[in-house]
């Protein structure tokens, strides 16, 4: 059999080994692994010397194209988001799909598929936020399971818009036990946050940092304890999203510990950065307004451990980007109007493999977990995505790891006009990236085309009962 395309002299890297071989792909699949393979009548010969070649990135946190009022949405649409991605070696996403107050769960996939329609240049799933839990939504999430939307999420916060009462996440968690799927938690108590919120407002507390310090550490630890509980309690598994400190990591450690199926994530923006970032001149601050908030620097190491020991499995991104101007700075002297959140779907590789295998944190195959095998396994795509072996989707990266660079919003492709890395040095860059057997990016430029990105069905979690490491 010929090859559509062969990957020659690389180290082929998946979460488990590091090897010399060749990579041979015919249409969207890989098809062998292995060294010296023939390279009579192959379409195209990608010379890999000097480089690693790693599944592509899964990015399983993302909001692109996604409305916060009836006149701001997050900046990058399915395009420019999925582009950006590609860019940055990420070949899989899986976005919210937020209901709302009334809407059914299948109405609000059906707009998500919309926004991607055409447009997704990667390959994409949907999470699906619930904020209106009626007894018709929770039997639609077993629809919503066998159509391939295995995940959902809740809020602990915004009481009044997306918060849901404990009950309420008790009786999701216990259908997720009966349907296989995932219940993905936004842990920070809302209620306490509120109070604090208004009393700062009414003290004339309203810049930026305010938003960070609203929001106390001990609120993220509380109801990711809580969380844990419920989930202990329904008997089923939790996923905890966007761990942003050491309390709310102990949780999750004791969680575990315990033997209980509680997974967790944490996000480069907790790895990199902190309270410090506020010391900006003071409107600027509203960069690094995202929820839960920037913390105290200290941890950020306490973060990176809890990803080398295992008691974390993902690194995801939280892309939820806002210009700027004209959209943060929209918010006037009062930081409750500020749009919460940032970009990153870009950066996500890079940032990690510098911070966490060069800086000897953990190995490359540690990396290539976090990034791309433990997601797909948790979110019900591997072996299809997350891995290179024969039969996986060919989703393939091309990483140059001598490589260094500077990020800067004037050369990201990120739809938005700041980067929260901006002037950061970091080192590996993907030369070469493929979606099903595509090449979409090369030395880089862009080569794909817009709407050529799949909505993965994707099956209940192959990882629901993973309480250790491997
Ligand atoms: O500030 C953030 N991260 N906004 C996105 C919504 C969320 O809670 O993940
Ligand atoms: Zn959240
Ligand atoms: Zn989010």
């Amino acid at each position: 059999m010929a090859y559509d395309i062969l990957i020659v002299n690389g180290q082929v890297v998946t979460a488990t080994e590091t090897l010399r071989a060749d990579v041979a792909i015919v249409g969207d699949k890989v098809v062998e692994v292995a060294p010296n393979l023939r390279r009579e009548g192959v379409g195209t010969l990608l010379d890999a010397a000097g480089n690693y070649v790693l599944p592509g990135g899964v990015d399983v946190h993302t909001h692109i194209d996604m409305p916060l009022t009836d006149t701001i949405s997050s900046s990058d649409d399915f395009e420019t988001g999925t582009r950006a991605a590609a860019f940055g070696g990420t070949t899989t996403v899986v976005d919210y799909a937020a209901q709302s107050r009334g809407q059914s769960l299948k109405e609000a996939i059906e707009l998500w598929k919309a926004k991607a329609r055409g447009k997704a240049v990667i390959d994409y799933g949907f999470h699906c936020i619930i904020t209106d839990l009626t007894d018709s939504v929770i039997h639609e999430t077993d629809e919503l399971v066998a159509e391939g939307v295995s995940s959902f999420k809740v809020f602990m916060a915004y009481p009044g818009r997306l918060m849901l009462d404990d009950g309420a996440i008790f009786r999701l968690l216990q259908r997720s036990a009966v349907n296989g799927s995932l219940v993905c938690v936004h842990a920070e108590n809302g209620g306490a946050i509120d109070v604090l919120v208004k009393q700062a407002v009414a003290a004339g507390n309203t810049e930026p940092k305010y938003h960070a310090l609203t929001r106390p550490t001990i609120a993220e630890a509380e109801a990711t304890g809580r969380a844990i509980a419920l989930a202990e309690m329904a008997d089923a598994s939790v996923y905890i999203a966007h761990v942003s400190c050491q309390r709310a990591l102990e949780q999750i450690e004791q969680g575990r510990m315990r033997g209980l199926p509680v997974m967790g994530e944490t996000c480069p923006q907790y790895l990199f950065l902190s309270l410090e970032n506020f010391d900006v001149p003071a409107w600027e601050g509203a960069k690094y307004v995202l929820t839960p908030p920037l913390r105290e620097k200290w941890n950020q190491a306490k973060l990176w451990d809890g990803l080398a020991s295992g008691a974390l499995q993902v690194v995801s991104t939280d892309h939820c980007p806002f210009n700027f101007r004209g959209q943060k700075d929209f918010a006037g002297n009062n930081f409750t109007r500020i749009p919460n959140g940032g970009p990153g779907i870009e950066n996500r590789l890079s940032l990690i493999f510098t911070g966490g295998v060069l800086s000897g944190r953990f190995s490359v195959n540690r990396f290539v977990d976090l990034v791309s095998t433990t997601p797909a396994r948790i979110f019900g795509m591997y072996p299809r995505k997350g891995t290179i072996a024969a039969g996986s989707d060919a989703d393939l990266v091309i990483f140059n790891p001598h490589r260094q660079y500077t990020i800067t919003a004037n050369s990201h492709h990120m739809r938005v006009d700041y980067s929260l890395y901006e002037g950061l040095s970091v080192t590996g860059v993907p030369e070469v990236v493929l979606s099903r057997g595509r090449i979409i990016v090369r030395s880089g430029a862009f080569e794909g085309v817009a709407g050529s990105g799949e909505f993965l069905s994707r099956s209940p979690s192959t990882a629901l009962r993973q309480t250790t490491r491997g």
